[in-house]
């Protein structure tokens, strides 16, 4: 039976800046299943309570809710793309101000049982690659395939910045940078979580294609 008649999912986790959105968009390309990324939702509610206020003393639970009831999941060819009030939302979503109040909104429980029901309902839709934090254990704990990715800080620093700056950067700029997602780990650590029986790959020293390749071969295997 081909892949994408299965109903399969593959869940990709791993801490920032990892490469989890743009690996699992390759596979799920790969194997002709659909993608969803559970961090773009996260994303989309802050967006969306952004749009009222800026200062997050404000930012109950019932107010971030409230927002992120504007936000729907629209399935298009490739992916479940994220929309906010019918309209997608591209750049925005990786904003600073985004990524600076993104973590306090992903503590919100019932923020995430809101993403997760989402994902959820998704994967009822067909084959699905899915990532984020906590896929393969809160969301999809019998995911046929489970992968939890990680890199040492500054080589995900130096990816980071090359896609941001669109240039190599520099040492320091690297070191500021490996800083600051340390922060960001540190602030998630408690929604990441490797599920016990997930594939470890260290992509440190593996371009994208090469990650990429393993992931598929291990789906088409599981
Ligand atoms: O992967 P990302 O940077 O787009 O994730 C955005 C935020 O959402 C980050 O603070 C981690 C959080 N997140 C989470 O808690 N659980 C998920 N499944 C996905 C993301």
């Amino acid at each position: 039976m081909p892949l994408a008649e299965q109903l399969i999912v593959v869940a990709i986790d791993g801490p920032a800046a990892s490469g989890k959105s743009s690996t699992a968009k390759r596979v799920a390309e790969r194997l002709g299943i659909h993608h969803a990324d559970s961090g773009a939702l996260y994303r989309a509610a802050t967006v969306a309570r952004l749009r009222r206020d800026g200062s997050a003393e404000q930012w109950t639970v019932d107010s971030v809710l409230a927002a992120a009831e504007r936000v729907s999941l629209f399935r298009n060819e490739t992916s479940f793309e994220v929309r906010l009030d019918g309209e997608p939302l591209g750049e925005e979503l990786h904003e600073a101000a985004v990524t600076a109040l993104v973590s306090l909104v992903a503590k919100m429980q019932p923020v995430r049982n809101w993403v997760n029901d989402l994902m959820r309902q998704s994967a009822r839709e067909g084959s699905i690659v899915v990532d984020g934090r906590d896929m393969g254990t809160a969301v999809f704990p019998g995911a046929k395939l489970k992968i939890f990715l990680v890199a040492n800080p500054r080589e995900r620093a130096r990816r980071r910045l090359l896609q941001r700056l669109k240039r190599a950067p520099m040492d320091d700029e690297i070191t500021a940078e490996a800083e600051a997602l340390k922060q960001r780990d540190a602030k998630d650590e408690a929604q990441t979580q490797q599920a016990a029986d997930a594939v470890v790959i260290d992509t440190t020293h593996l371009t994208q294609e090469e990650q990429v390749e393993r992931i598929v071969e291990l789906a088409l295997r599981a």
